[in-house]
């Protein structure tokens, strides 16, 4: 889920698409068990989420979340490569379909990763990313954190860009602090962060700190 579109340094477009008319996936299965390992090169993702989305915010949005998720695969979860891909899969495509099937945001590219044999585990972290509007829980490591890191990278990045200095500088306590005025990026809901961090082992400051770290270069 992704809530807004900054629209330029200092003020913040709410989405036009009704948020309610999202229905719940009715299912908890993902893709087909024996194409576990299967993936896809990251180009190729790169190059499915240019053909769905034509807005550059919304991809760098996605190009943001793949980053810290690759980040957190391979520094706090001791990931391979091979699964780091799948965490940077994960994150890289969870909003593919929002532009294009607004209405059916999660239900088409779950069904297009499966119809292209994808991994299982990608698939569910995709379809649990938003377990209020697609009615899948996050189960492992991987779908609570693409889950946690979803809104509070958005978040993280709005407040960059009212900054002077962009994300030059940007600590913490600061962002905590825009958290707590709601009236700032209101659609992020304050809500469904909460309800993410207290579903992981890790605070709500550290997972600030390491989105600012590992998606400050994202272009
Ligand atoms: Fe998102």
């Amino acid at each position: 889920m992704h809530r807004f579109f900054s629209s330029g340094s200092l003020s913040f477009r709410p989405i036009i698409i009704s948020m309610s008319a999202i229905q719940p996936l009715g299912r908890s299965q993902f893709g087909n068990p024996a194409n576990a390992g299967h993936t896809m090169p990251i180009e190729e993702a790169h190059a499915l989420l240019n053909k769905w989305v034509g807005n550059e915010k919304l991809r760098l949005h996605m190009k943001q979340v793949a980053a810290v998720m690759r980040a957190w695969a391979l520094e706090r979860e001791g990931a391979d490569e091979q699964t780091a891909l799948k965490w940077e899969l994960a994150g890289l495509l969870h909003d593919a379909d929002w532009e294009k099937y607004p209405d059916q945001h999660c239900r088409i590219i779950v069904e297009k990763l499966e119809e292209l044999n994808i991994d299982p585990e990608i698939i569910h972290a995709i379809a649990s990313h938003g377990p209020r509007h697609f009615g899948v829980e996050p189960e492992n490591a991987m779908d609570k954190m693409i889950y946690t890191f979803d809104e509070l990278s958005g978040f993280v990045h709005a407040a960059a860009l009212i900054r002077p200095t962009g994300y030059e500088g940007m600590d913490v306590k600061s962002v905590q602090k825009k958290l707590k005025n709601l009236a700032f990026a209101a659609q992020v809901s304050r809500e469904d962060i909460q309800d993410a961090i207290s579903r992981i082992d890790t605070s709500l400051e550290e997972i600030i700190q390491f989105v600012i770290d590992h998606q400050k270069e994202v272009r």
